[in-house]
């Protein structure tokens, strides 16, 4: 067996219910991990929760719940949320399972045995909303601290702490020899512009027992537990080492058998935890003696209405209700359209449901519904005799949306995909079916006309697919197809048999009253 394509989502904390920058990450993870099966990869697609930490350990108590209930219960839902998106995930890692966490107790005894530790006493300013010790370079111009931190407090702590420094140059140099490492490029030149710029301080990986005790404990000390993102990280090779990967497995020498995973080929995040993926992830996989992952790619936040997307404030897209009124594929192919991976994003309920009016029903769904029933009407349903009319067309958006998707270009590609609808949609009104049907000379020129839209149909379900493989797969039905559109491969031109009989059309995406 060989190595699969490994991707990743961040995992969520849960402290609250998934809302819509949750669901864009998971949705951007699922495209490309389905469109990498369609090309023909074997993939690995990990998603999951962040359950330890202060964040958590505080909601559970506002609601007078114990930590590990608390988890339970949310896990459910989030659970449920990865089905209500129908995503592929091949695993769902939960920080609080056994796999995980003495995957993370075997690092830390490791990294501890080969002196990557100190243990120091600190004082310093530290934010319990964002679980980290500020320094004087985090204030403001005016002195104080940025109020996403939360109360700020002074606070004294014996701690251990990971060795970064010595490894600041080997990380700039690496970045600058790779430069598809941390994606998009502004985001690397962010990374590189914070390496060049400032002198790495050490990393807190402990918290006292006596502060913080939703954690997993130290092995070495049972005094403290473990920084939440020194737990959170390390998801990303837990799951692939209780999968048996051989290359984390050697590492650390246990044994190891069938799946290989590691490293990683993709990990999706948003711009927000960039400093944890790129500078201190990579850092601590060279303390561990593992590759580095091939890929981080930042995408950027969603606001709604131009202001920040809050629960407190209300100004929230509750995704499921999304979902619930409009249709899985309608959210699917709204996200990713909308919002190219990197730059920040703003949901408008108007702009929804003009994409969805324009795109969707009158563009894509207009078209199949059109073209299939004119087959029906005019043929009764049976394909006719092979025609190429819009072949060079449809090849070219096959090699276009391939290349793209190749590149993890989701935006770019179903822009491409697009300029087939328009084209598809333009050769109706310009060949007029529904005047050559009255004119039993012209009978050919409808055969001609019939196939070229039938075929496009089934070449955009298929080139569809990763991005909406509901309504994908109910082209494919409509056609009479039994197979899944979900092989790129038979996206080739000439498909569809001359001589078989389509199913019933029915419109995919109906017109909505606004
Ligand atoms: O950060 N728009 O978890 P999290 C787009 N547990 N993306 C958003 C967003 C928005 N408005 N809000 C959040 C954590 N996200 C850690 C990760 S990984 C080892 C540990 C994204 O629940 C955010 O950028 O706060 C992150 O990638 C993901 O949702 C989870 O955020
Ligand atoms: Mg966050």
């Amino acid at each position: 067996m060989s190595k699969r394509f490994y991707i990743t989502t961040a995992i969520n904390y849960v402290n609250g219910q998934p809302h819509l920058g949750h669901a864009y990450e998971e949705v951007v993870t699922d495209v490309i991990a389905r469109a990498r099966r369609s090309l023909g990869q074997e993939v690995f697609f990990l998603t999951g929760l962040d359950e330890h930490g202060q964040k958590v350990q505080q909601a559970a108590q506002a609601e007078g719940k114990s930590p590990q209930v608390y988890c339970d219960e949310l896990a459910a839902d989030w659970k449920a949320f990865t089905q209500k998106l129908e995503l592929t995930n091949d695993d769902f890692v939960r920080t609080t399972e056994p796999r995980h966490k003495e995957f993370v107790q075997a690092i830390l005894a490791k990294l501890h045995a080969a002196g990557q530790f100190y243990k120091e006493t600190y004082e310093g300013w530290y934010s319990a909303r964002e679980e980290t010790f500020l320094t004087d370079k985090d204030r403001r111009p005016d002195g104080t601290f940025d109020p996403a931190y939360g109360e700020v407090v002074k606070l004294q702590e014996t701690n251990y702490w990971f060795k970064l420094r010595e490894h600041q140059q080997w990380l700039i140099d690496y970045l600058e020899a790779n430069p598809d490492f941390v994606q998009p490029d502004h985001r690397r030149n962010e990374v590189l512009g914070f390496l060049k710029n400032n002198e790495l301080e050490d990393l807190c990986i402990s918290r006292p027992k006596a502060r913080l005790n939703w954690g997993i404990p130290l092995p070495f000390d049972a005094d403290y537990v473990t920084y939440v993102w020194f737990d959170a990280l390390v998801n990303y090779i837990s799951i692939p080492a209780a999968h048996g990967d051989p290359a984390i497995n050697s590492a650390l020498r246990t044994p190891h058998s069938a799946l290989e995973l590691w490293p990683a080929d993709l990990h999706i995040i948003g711009k927000d935890i960039l400093k944890f993926h790129a500078v201190y992830w990579p850092i601590m996989l060279k303390a561990m003696g593992l590759p580095l992952p091939k890929q981080i790619l930042a995408h950027g936040w969603w606001q709604k209405d131009g202001a920040k997307i809050s629960k407190s404030t209300g100004n929230i897209v509750d995704p499921i209700a999304v979902i619930n009124e409009w249709g899985l594929d309608a959210f699917r192919f709204y996200v990713v359209r909308e919002l190219d991976i990197g730059p920040d994003g703003n949901w408008t309920d108007a702009g929804f449901r003009s994409r969805y009016q324009a795109e969707l029903a009158n563009g894509l769904g207009n078209l199949i519904n059109r073209s299939l029933s004119m087959l029906k009407r005019y043929r009764n349903g049976v394909v006719p005799a092979r025609a190429d009319e819009l072949a060079p067309d449809a090849n070219k958006v096959i090699a276009d949306t391939r290349a793209l998707l190749e590149q993890n270009q989701l935006q770019a590609a179903l822009l491409a995909i697009w300029s087939l609808v328009t084209r598809a949609n333009q050769y109706v009104d310009q060949t007029k079916p529904f005047s050559l049907a009255k004119d039993p000379t012209q009978a050919k020129r409808l055969d001609e006309v019939l196939y070229n839209l039938a075929e496009t149909c089934r070449v955009l379900a298929v080139l569809l697919w990763p991005f909406i493989p509901n309504s994908a797969t109910k082209i494919y039905g409509q056609l009479g197809l039994s197979e899944a559109p979900e092989k790129f491969s038979g996206a080739n031109w000439g498909g569809l048999q001359p001589g078989h009989s389509i199913g019933e059309p029915a419109p995919l995406f109906p017109r909505k009253e606004v």
